[in-house]
């Protein structure tokens, strides 16, 4: 199962997976981004916040090479994603999963087809019975029940959606996983789970997030850094505590309103209810320089 890790990206900076430098996008001349940079360090679940239509989604679509760039440059695991692409790519592609904005599942697959979907692209040489079976346990690890791998997308839950998604996102057992608005349209109870599922996603399985979300009770659940989308650059990046330090007009407003106080309240009666145990995310990070 080795053979998509090439040697040409053992000596790259392993303690930062995402590097983007100087990334500039724009639709029919207006622009999206302009100098953006942002680095995101190994094994962290980077949070990234903004405005509607700030572009955290095209930001999200440009590491992964699916919006080529007018401008700038993004590495990824070594890779550099913006270089010209020739027939390695499938190399890069099959180190990270994906949960799109909306889920985009195969509305004409099950849950378990879907998930055997990049599977059957890039280890074609698996055997029906092994492939079910990685299907089946990727199911399990998303915590859906085992039924719910034979049922189509349209008798799932907006919840079980999403497991299915993150189902297909882990089916190359991935080094980076990049979640675009996962908790949106969940109840809070739903949202909650999801947001434990993550956490021990990237506790046990050592991943790197990339999580996009308007969501702050997911930013105080389990962000090790957030990083804040504004006039077109990523403004800053750090533990909440150090985002609530500076006093940009949009940080203030969204981590200082009143659905910031509350969700902020929250996160302290975690870490005060569990003083034997690691407090919530965020809360007891000093600053670090230089990022
Ligand atoms: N393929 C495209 N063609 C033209 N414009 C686009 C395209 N994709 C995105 N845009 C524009 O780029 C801007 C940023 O879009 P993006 O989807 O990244 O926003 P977002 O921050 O993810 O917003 P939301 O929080 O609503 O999901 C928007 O103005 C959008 O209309
Ligand atoms: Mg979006």
């Amino acid at each position: 199962m080795n053979r998509h890790r090439p040697d040409r990206v053992t000596d790259y900076d392993r303690d930062h997976p995402i590097v983007v430098e100087g990334l500039r996008n724009s639709f029919d001349g207006q622009v999206i981004h302009d100098d953006l940079s942002l680095t995101v360090r190994r094994g962290e679940i980077l949070g990234v916040v903004g405005g509607s239509g700030t572009g955290k989604s095209v930001l999200m679509r440009s590491i992964i090479g699916l919006q080529v760039p007018d401008a700038g440059k993004i590495t990824v695991l070594g890779d550099d994603i913006t270089a010209a692409r020739d027939d390695d790519d499938i190399d890069i592609r099959s180190r990270w999963g994906v949960l799109f904005q909306g889920g985009a599942l195969f509305s004409t697959l099950t849950v378990a087809e879907n998930v055997e979907v990049p599977l059957q692209e890039f280890y074609p040489g698996l055997s029906d019975d092994l492939r079910h079976e990685i299907a089946r346990f990727k199911v399990r690890l998303s915590g859906l029940p085992a039924e719910a791998a034979a049922k189509y997308p349209s008798e799932l839950s907006g919840g079980m959606k999403k497991r299915a998604g993150l189902a297909r996102a882990l089916a190359l057992d991935p080094e980076l996983l990049f979640l675009d608005e996962p908790t949106a349209g969940l109840d809070p109870i739903g949202a909650a789970a999801f947001d434990s599922l993550i956490g021990a996603l990237q506790d046990t399985l050592g991943l790197t997030v990339f999580l996009i979300t308007h969501d702050l009770d997911t930013l105080y659940a389990i962000c090790d850094r957030v990083a804040v989308l504004a006039d077109k650059r990523v403004i800053a990046v750090g533990t909440i505590p150090e985002l609530l330090a500076l006093d940009h007009p949009w940080i203030q407003e969204y981590f200082n309103g009143p659905r910031g106080r509350a969700a902020r309240s929250v996160g302290e009666n975690v870490s005060a209810a569990r003083d034997d145990q690691p407090k919530a995310k965020g809360m007891d990070k000093r600053p670090e320089a230089g990022e």
